[in-house]
């Protein structure tokens, strides 16, 4: 096993889940359509267009999967709150049977001395408003800071930490650039002021979270992938750097208090909508600041491709996961000394880190997974070498508890730590889970 020894005695366990991609009764208790609905019913949008309708039914099975997280001895959960669920019309009424789901979630997970880590969005924007226009009009970051009043005050006084975003780069760059996830546009300008109006509905999410309870932690979750040039040429150096402003620092500089970085601002050649404080609102200081890793990204030039006119190229020879990602651990250590050395982060969690594989049941029932085994020892060990090199890494989230909706991918993507047979709902450790359990008792031995 690995020397996990660097890493802090208080280091938190955890793994993590998003409402839609596990929850399922989409129409239950006042629960309204999100954006997730409407485009997974879109025929085309999602592999063998499954949708999350019944998902891992788990707003049925919250006891089951609870005696899981237990069986595995994590010490903090961290999920998404379905905005659909508390303000199903997006603003306005608040649907008290949508909050006592998760009301009923942290007081059992309490119970069980799991600490919950609560998103906020998760990327389930309620239909109505995005009818409203969505992300690319501030009337949606307003309302997003309405729900998270409600959320807030509703759970605040036992749910401490608090995400408000999870990857913002994934609802403006790909729902509304690339298109392959929901709202499912393809407008740079729709997508830079969605990425925009997702910052000023951080900071004001922020301020609420810390009205309604002053001892919270808040922070957000980003989505980061080192951006290394193919070659030495000038002009994949140069695209590197443009892929890097595009997938990393507009995620960082403006929540860092830098501003949006100028190179991008031109190169989108988009206005952003900034009116008087916002930029204070959107950089005030976090508690805590979340990173998904999954791979890197290594860049070749594409003049004529949408912005940033760089893209990724294909390395032979690289072991990948079954989605096609890189396994590079590297790349996490990596990620982690630059936000701790070069945005002098205070305190990062992994809030997410994991991969898909083909996994199969055996005959004796059980998911033997060894490429999974050895992807969560080779990032934790990453996160050691990380912690050894002075960065203030204060837990991890495996990706995921369950095996669950992957988006566009639908069902067959399965990143959990725990197998689900969706046609029987039978959840199964699988070896990872396993393993994942004894990495914590190994680590609780020593600390
Ligand atoms: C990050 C997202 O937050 C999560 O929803 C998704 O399932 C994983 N990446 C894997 O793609």
């Amino acid at each position: 096993m690995n020397d996990l020894s660097a890493l802090p005695a208080d280091f938190v366990w955890g793994a993590a889940t998003a409402a839609y991609q596990i929850e399922g009764a989409v129409d239950e208790d006042g629960r309204a359509p999100s954006i997730w609905d409407t485009f997974s019913h879109t025929p085309g949008k999602i592999d063998g267009d499954d949708t999350g309708d019944v998902a891992c039914d788990h707003y049925h099975r919250t006891a089951e999967d609870l005696d899981l997280m237990k069986a595995l001895d994590l010490d903090s959960y961290r999920f998404s709150i379905a905005w659909p669920r508390v303000m199903p019309q997006g603003g306005g009424a608040v649907n008290p049977a949508g909050l006592a789901f998760y009301d009923r979630l942290v007081d059992s997970l309490l119970e069980a001395g799991i600490t919950p880590n609560a998103t906020l969005y998760h990327w389930d924007l309620p239909q109505a408003q995005q009818d409203r226009g969505g992300w690319p009009e501030r009337e949606t970051a307003e309302r997003f800071g309405d729900y998270a009043a409600v959320v807030a005050e509703a759970l605040g006084d036992r749910v401490k930490d608090w995400a408000t975003l999870n990857e913002p780069l994934c609802s403006a760059w790909i729902g509304h650039l690339e298109g392959t996830m929901a709202p499912g546009w393809t407008d740079l300008t729709a997508a830079v002021r969605a990425s925009y109006h997702l910052h000023v509905g951080h900071g004001l999410a922020v301020q609420a979270l810390r009205a309604a309870h002053s001892d919270v932690r808040v922070g957000i979750v980003n989505n980061l992938s080192p951006c290394e040039p193919a070659t030495d040429r000038e002009a994949d150096v140069a695209a590197a750097r443009r892929a890097d402003g595009h997938t990393n620092r507009w995620w960082l500089d403006p929540i860092h208090g830098r501003g949006y970085p100028q190179d991008m601002v031109d190169l989108y050649g988009v206005e952003l909508p900034i009116k008087d404080g916002d930029l204070e609102s959107i950089a005030a200081p976090l508690d805590w600041l979340g990173l998904n890793y999954y791979f890197r990204n290594v860049i070749t030039d594409d003049p004529t491709g949408p912005a940033p006119h760089a893209k990724s190229v294909y390395l032979p020879g690289v072991r990948r996961t079954a989605m096609d990602w890189e396994v590079n651990a590297d790349g996490l250590e990596q990620l982690l000394v630059r936000l701790s050395e070069e945005y002098g982060v205070g305190k990062i969690f992994v809030t997410e880190n994991g991969s898909a594989y083909r996994d199969t049941v055996g005959a004796d029932g059980q998911i033997d997974d060894p490429e999974r085994i050895a992807y969560l020892d080779e990032h934790l060990a990453a996160c050691a070498r990380a912690v050894r090199r002075g960065v203030p890494l204060a837990g991890y989230y495996a990706w995921s508890l369950l095996d669950n909706f992957e988006w566009a991918y639908g069902y067959d993507k399965r990143f959990g730590l725990v197998h689900v047979d969706y046609t029987t709902q039978k959840r199964t450790i699988k070896g990872s889970g396993r393993r994942y359990a004894e990495i914590i008792a190994a680590y609780r031995r020593k600390a």
